[in-house]
């Protein structure tokens, strides 16, 4: 399970500390499926349902293409991207399509409508054997729809007939244009179940195929996720997602109205996008809701490092750490020591790096920063799985601490309409 440090926040609790009776009605309103937006808790049982369902379909069809192409092409926007990407960046690299590997590099597309970044990434796959994994619940948002179209008809000048062989949805189980073309083309299907919504959809087949695909464990994701759901139904404040939602909760009320997550680690870009999205879908609605934005550090320390110690006081910070680092490198010695490094030389970047954090929350907390820190042994599948539930169940627990549906996103239907207007899309 992921450790919560809330000691460098407990100072800026008011006497009183977080409403632990709120937090409790939450979790109950939640694994009781009593609240708003019940119908869309699938997620805490999906670990589980992938192991005994789909997961050796995911497997063989991951298998396939990383046998019959050298390049797969993810065509989703939000929930139907965010969590693949950060898991392959998170777990394989962020540099993922230029190191060495046996798996096919993969390119994340349809979330904008940039005509550069598909001519781009066209440019980039080349002559190269190529498949499409096209991920949209609804089947018709635009912006996958349109990409979708471009590389579909790629495929078919390529492959000809043989092209549906290269094309997987991962869709509404029987609803949607997707899924309608999906049934009439014959492409292989997999299921975005109705009761998971996009942003909570990372361990379906949404966010599973493409991890698998890049050579990441998913049977060993899944099982540390089964266990991870089953630990955090502690009804007590050592939860930590109890400790967690509460306390961000809590500071929230005390005018704390931006969170910032920060992380060490370049490889937690995209883990830092997954979370903006999930809670800001979740929780930003009927006027209230912490406004999510990330940093990282240390390049952001050079940057939003001024406004972090210095700017108005309404943020606070929430470090994720690793207890231990994936690689080692040490600080080279060199004679004559004209850079004046010595006195670090023989210490390794990780230990300079835990040093300098500590340094950089101490600071943040006299500039009047509550800091959280969040910490898992490793950056790896289970790693990932702690991470994925934690974040998942503190969240659905904050947004019903703060007395909003943490499944719906009505906000995001307004630009919506005035696109499809403006656009001159037929209303049927
Ligand atoms: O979390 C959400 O519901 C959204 O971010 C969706 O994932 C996103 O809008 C994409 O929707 P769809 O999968 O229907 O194309």
């Amino acid at each position: 399970m992921v450790r919560v440090d809330l000691t460098g926040a407990k100072t800026f609790f008011d006497p009183a500390g977080p409403d632990i009776s709120k937090i409790s009605d939450a979790h109950r309103t939640l694994f009781e499926r009593t609240g708003e937006g019940a119908e869309f808790t699938g997620w805490l049982e999906l670990p589980e349902r992938v192991l005994k369902g789909e997961l050796k379909q995911l497997q063989s069809c991951a298998a396939k293409i990383r046998q019959n192409s050298q390049a797969l092409v993810v065509i989703g926007i939000g929930g139907s991207y965010l969590g693949a990407r950060a898991a392959i960046d998170l777990l394989r690299s962020p540099n993922y399509n230029l190191i060495q590997k046996d798996t096919p590099d993969v390119y994340f597309m349809g979330n904008g409508l940039s005509a550069a970044a598909i001519n781009e990434t066209i440019a980039l796959i080349g002559d190269r054997d190529f498949t499409v994994n096209i991920v949209s619940k609804s089947g018709g948002t635009l912006e996958p729809a349109l990409a979708f179209r471009v590389f579909k008809g790629l495929l078919e000048k390529k492959y000809g007939k043989d092209a549906k062989k290269r094309i997987v949805a991962t869709t509404d189980a029987s609803r949607g244009v997707l899924h309608d073309l999906a049934v009439a083309e014959g492409w292989e299907r997999f299921v975005v179940p109705d009761d998971v919504g996009g942003r909570y959809s990372v361990l379906s087949p949404v966010g599973l195929l493409p991890m698998a695909v890049a050579g990441i464990d998913i049977e060993r994701v899944l099982e540390a996720a089964e266990r991870e759901m089953h630990d955090l139904d502690l009804r007590s404040f050592e939860n930590p997602a109890w400790q967690y939602a509460g306390a961000r909760q809590h500071l929230y009320q005390c005018g704390r109205t931006v969170e910032i997550l920060a992380c060490y680690e370049p490889s937690f870009r995209f883990m830092a996008e997954w979370w903006k999205q999930l809670f800001g879908e979740s929780e930003g609605k009927n006027g209230v809701g912490i406004f999510p934005a990330s940093v990282e550090y240390n390049a952001d320390l050079h940057s939003m490092g001024q406004y972090i110690q210095d700017g108005p006081r309404r943020l606070m910070e929430t470090v994720v750490c690793f207890d231990e680092p994936n690689e080692a490198l040490k600080i080279p010695f060199e004679l004559g020591d004209r850079d004046k490094l010595n006195y670090l030389a023989g210490r390794d970047f990780s230990d300079v790096a835990k040093t300098v954090s500590q340094a950089v929350a101490a600071a943040h907390i006299k500039g009047d920063v509550p800091n959280m820190t969040l910490t898992v042994p490793k950056r790896d599948e289970e790693g990932f799985a702690s991470l994925v539930c934690f974040f998942e169940m503190s969240c659905a627990l904050s947004a019903y601490i703060s007395g909003v549906n943490p499944f719906n996103q009505p906000g995001v239907e307004a630009y919506k309409s005035n696109m499809f207007k403006l656009l001159g899309r037929e209303e049927k």
